[in-house]
């Protein structure tokens, strides 16, 4: 009888408050199949507003091959190369901040945090969804490929402005670009954005990319730090869906049979048995780390006159280039940059 009538005599919002009310308060099971019509309407509502919220953003896709005519080219930049011991090596990380512009930085990066969080409905409590770690990884992702390309332009600049060198910077800051946006497009393979999504990487191009301008403008070594914190949060987030697959918790993508992009076992060259979301998603967290350890490391140089100090120096072979990716805080300039000494209170290098 109830249950009959019930669609019509309770509004959807009542419905799904009494269902809430009712797991809320665990009421007793005769009470629960009482409901059990309306509790399973309220279910059907609250599934279909979830769909709704999540489509707008993004809707889950299984790997396709590409297209027979899409043209495969060698890439710009070669793909990253990993032993299996650096894939699993890579954890999540922190550089305490030691000055107000470090805090800053990581003030505003543990914000948008906490503002993605909620609006991607993410707790520490419940394992994610696919279409929870899809829509973060597309935001995330269409975020982190735009600092790398502001800060080579802004090289490229000071260059053409002063006529000297740039000592290799640019290509380690193209070099990321280009490889955030790998993740991106490796990522539009396992999710199609929504409309929603779409504005939202209109707004990363048009807002994100002014602001990061500007930013790089007025203080480098701030924007370097930013991008480093920024790095952290991806490594958490890539840290996360590694344990969440690994403990079969993730559905589909803990399937060591489920289908990895073309792209991303091309860009890698990720051997057959390491073609599956467990490895692809330490590959991408690989990436970040190097970010995060080459970002950090910028911070703390002198922007003018310091050579990069992860590219080799062709006139002299034997110099040695710092692996940034097991290093979570970056490398202090005294440990990558001839001839500059340590502050009294710092230990000795620890390059390796
Ligand atoms: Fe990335
Ligand atoms: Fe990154």
């Amino acid at each position: 009888m109830l249950a009959t009538r019930a669609p019509r005599l309770v509004s959807a919002r009542q419905i799904g408050q009494m269902a809430k009310a009712a797991a809320l308060t665990h009421a007793p099971v005769s009470t629960i199949s009482t409901y059990r019509p309306i509790l399973g309407a309220a279910q059907n509502l609250a599934h279909h507003s979830q769909i709704r919220h999540f489509s707008i953003l993004v809707t889950d896709k299984i790997p396709e091959k590409d297209p027979p005519k899409t043209r495969v080219t060698k890439p710009i930049f070669p793909g990253p190369t990993y032993t299996e011991e650096e894939l699993l090596a890579v954890v999540p990380g922190h550089r305490q901040p030691r000055c107000l512009s470090d805090r800053l930085a990581w003030r505003l990066v543990r914000g948008a945090r906490r503002l993605v969080d909620r609006a991607t409905g993410v707790t520490d409590v419940k394992p994610l969804t696919t279409t929870q770690y899809n829509a973060r990884i597309l935001f995330l992702e269409s975020i982190a490929a735009v600092p790398g390309m502001v800060a080579a332009v802004h090289r490229h600049l000071y260059s053409l402005r002063k006529g000297k060198r740039d000592q290799g910077w640019m290509k380690t800051l193209l070099e990321e670009a280009h490889n955030e946006r790998m993740h991106l497009l490796t990522w539009m393979n396992l999710a199609e954005p929504g409309w929603f999504m779409r504005l939202l990487f209109i707004g990363a191009q048009g807002v994100f990319f002014n602001i990061c301008f500007f930013a790089r403008w007025v203080s480098p070594n701030f924007f370097h730090r930013f991008v480093g914190y920024l790095e952290e949060e991806a490594i958490h987030t890539y840290t996360r869906l590694e344990k969440e697959i690994e403990n079969g918790q993730v559905k589909g993508w803990s399937d060591p049979t489920f289908p990895i992009p073309e792209i991303a076992i091309e860009y890698w060259n990720i051997p057959k048995d390491k073609q599956t979301m467990l490895w692809l998603t330490r590959y991408i967290r690989a990436d970040e780390a190097g970010h995060r350890g080459v970002n950090h490391t910028f911070a703390n140089l002198d922007q003018k006159h310091d050579p990069n100090p992860f590219e080799q120096d062709t006139r002299n072979t034997s110099s040695p280039v710092p692996n940034a990716i097991l290093r979570p805080q970056g490398f202090e300039r005294f440990e990558v940059i001839e001839g500059v000494k340590p502050p009294k209170d710092e230990s000795e290098s620890t390059l390796k």
